[in-house]
């Protein structure tokens, strides 16, 4: 080892000129832009990472969210997911997630109560609301109606102080439910129902979502909590697309609301916050216990995918699944048991049965049984990224509270390998030749 080497480095010898280079390791990753010393010659730009999707690039250092997908392990500040849910309630997990530690009695108390105290909204988001069409997505309602929240509350944009921060988290941790519940009523013509704060968090969500014409709106304590804890498996994930997405616009300073927005958006999208519909519509596809073998066998066959199987990181039983089995259990005893419980857990045993499965690590994710839990409780399939939503906010205001106040930390802009044309000269458009059918169908001018 030569003397200036450490073994905390990484030697790379660039073979186009033969130089070595000594690149320090600090928490088991190099800085990239390290490599930019890494060059054939003065006025070359240096190397870059390539990695499209950021399948094995740290944007950020965290502290809030920890995985470990191949055992299956899932921490929040270092608690086990297993003991949140069964232990803890969502309004004290956000606590967790977003002050680091978990409150004691009185702490819990004032943040219930501040929350609790911010759930109304300003009366023209009804007139807001109103403006969308009757048969709106609910979601895009919820990205439309968050974006504005920064309309209503400029102060957002002080995002360098603390107690502009905290204020803000109050607002949208409260307000999210009542967004999402008139999202929902507005897409039924149904009239909107004010929060009740006298209910949990949880409960009032569920009695904005479903109270009709009776004085007082119950929720059964059963679906109640059955969604808190979904609300607590949801509510950080480290560094996924939403998050990312977040974490990348709150990175140019813009107000919470704005970059929650963002996270919206990105959640919006069937491979992130919608595979729980898709596991419903394959559910109901497959129809019956005895017509499983045929779909396994068209899924092996390449001819579609086992919806609610599979994870990026998790390369074993998502942490989560397991726990939002048990909960379909016990509101299906409630609500009587659908056949799609019956198919989904036959699907589940023969696929862990199963060669295919087993050698690509294939098992249940988070979606396989929470949309069939939505279902039973009454909730129509395009509330199930809305749902994801209002659990997620704790954990995206979180990282962007890291975010905001991490020195490390600069706008997010990525680099690009550019591959287009070198220098062209500009050509009037009488002298440009016609474009012809095949370039327009297969070449530089297709969308
Ligand atoms: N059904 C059948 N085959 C699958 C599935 C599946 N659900 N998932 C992956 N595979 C196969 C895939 O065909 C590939 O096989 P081969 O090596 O022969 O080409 C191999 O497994 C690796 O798949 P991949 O697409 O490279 O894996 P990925 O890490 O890029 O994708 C995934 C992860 C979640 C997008 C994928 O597993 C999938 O599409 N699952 C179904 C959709 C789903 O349930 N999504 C919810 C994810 S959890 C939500 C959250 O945490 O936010």
């Amino acid at each position: 080892m030569a003397p200036t080497e450490s073994r905390n480095s990484l030697s790379i010898t660039d073979n186009r000129t033969g130089k070595t280079y000594e690149v320090p390791i600090e928490n088991g990753a190099i800085l990239t832009s390290e490599l930019r010393k890494i060059k054939v010659s003065e006025d070359d730009f240096g190397l870059l990472g390539y990695d499209p999707g950021f399948m094995n690039t740290a944007s950020c250092k965290s502290s809030i969210t920890y995985i470990d997908g191949d055992k299956g392990i899932l921490r929040y500040r270092g608690y086990p997911i297993e003991q949140l849910a069964e232990k803890s309630t969502f309004l004290e997990t956000a606590y967790l997630l977003i002050k680091g530690m978990l409150p004691d009695r009185e702490r819990l108390a004032v943040w219930t109560y501040n929350i609790r105290h911010n759930t109304l909204t300003h009366s023209n988001m009804r007139v807001f609301m109103d403006g969308f069409r009757y048969d709106a997505h609910p979601m895009g309602i919820l990205v439309g109606t968050i974006g504005a929240l920064s309309t209503f509350y400029p102060d957002a944009k002080d995002v360098s102080h603390e107690d502009s921060r905290k204020l803000q988290v109050r607002r949208l941790i409260g307000k999210i439910p009542t967004l999402a519940a008139l999202s929902f009523r507005h897409s039924m013509g149904f009239p909107y129902v004010l929060p009740d704060d006298e209910l949990s968090y949880t409960g009032n969500f569920l009695s904005m979502m479903f109270k009709m014409t009776e004085p007082r709106y119950k929720p059964n304590p059963v679906f109640e909590r059955a969604l808190d804890v979904l609300f607590i498996l949801h509510a950080d994930h480290e560094q996924n697309c939403s998050t990312s997405a977040v974490r990348a616009v709150g990175s140019s300073g813009v107000d919470p609301y704005s970059a929650i927005a963002a996270g919206c958006a990105a959640l919006y999208g069937p491979l992130h916050g919608g595979a729980n519909e898709a596991v419903i519509h394959m559910l109901k596809k497959i129809g019956s216990v005895d017509r499983i073998p045929e779909f396994i066998k068209s899924v092996k066959a390449g001819e579609g995918r086992l919806m609610g199987f599979g994870h990026r990181v998790y390369k074993n039983y998502d942490p989560r699944a397991k726990i939002i089995k048990e909960i379909a259990f016990q509101v299906f005893e409630e609500t009587g048991r659908s056949p799609l419980l019956d198919i989904a857990l036959e699907l589940e045993r023969i696929a862990l049965e199963d060669d295919y499965f087993v050698k690509r690590k294939l098992y249940p994710n988070v979606d396989f049984y929470s949309g069939l839990i939505y279902t039973a409780m009454g909730f129509p399939l395009e509330m199930f990224p809305v749902l994801f939503a209002i659990g997620r906010a704790p954990g995206w205001l979180a990282q962007w509270i890291e975010q905001v106040r991490d020195q490390e930390q600069k706008i997010a802009r990525p680099r690009q390998i550019y591959l287009g044309e070198d220098s062209l000269d500009y050509v009037p458009i009488e002298r440009r030749p016609k474009i012809r059918p095949d370039e327009q169908k297969f070449g530089i001018c297709r969308l």
